[in-house]
């Protein structure tokens, strides 16, 4: 499944370490930016690169929240859940956008526009309840917001296939 250009930059990744294993988390990003997400034969695949099992790969892909093992949509928006957002208001927040695209949290909406993933501590607690639109910090968030949100992702253009050669 992974294009012989993606295959190349893993190869080179693996280079610029001591231990090419060390080179598999970024390794999957390259992997997952061509494909949307890392399914078993894509796992396969890289293990096969790294000369390690599929179940070393699978532990790593199902250890890591940014990493997808189904599609997912084209935009992700994560909602923190952790202590100081859900002290402002999260809650109110991850509940109106799910119902908003009539899904449940973890869901992806009918036109596969997006998933939303609850998910701890961001980082950016001075700005809570906030949330993570594909890797733009948005907060505070206030439920009257996300009408606007949404709209402005929907016009946003983040192509599954990310041309490997942009870093
Ligand atoms: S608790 Fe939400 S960003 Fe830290």
């Amino acid at each position: 499944m992974l294009s012989q250009k993606t295959i190349t930059a893993i190869l080179e990744l693996q280079g610029q370490y001591p231990k090419k294993r060390s080179a598999l988390l970024p390794a999957l990003h390259l992997a997952q930016a061509e494909i949307g997400y890392l399914p078993l034969e894509v796992q396969q695949e890289i293990a096969a690169l790294f000369e390690i099992t599929a179940n070393e790969v699978h532990a790593v892909v199902t250890f890591y929240d940014m990493l997808f093992e189904k599609p997912v949509g084209k935009h992700i928006i994560r909602v923190c859940k952790n202590v100081s957002c859900m002290l402002r208001g999260s809650d109110e927040i991850l509940e109106n956008l799910c119902c908003k695209l009539n899904i449940k949290p973890g869901g992806t909406n009918v036109d596969g526009q997006f998933t939303v993933i609850p998910t701890e501590c961001l980082a950016a607690c001075d700005r809570a309840p906030m949330l993570l639109l594909d890797e733009e910090v948005i907060g505070p968030v206030h439920k009257d917001d996300l009408d606007g949100i949404l709209k402005q992702a929907s016009e946003m253009i983040r192509p599954l296939v990310k041309d490997v050669d942009d870093g």
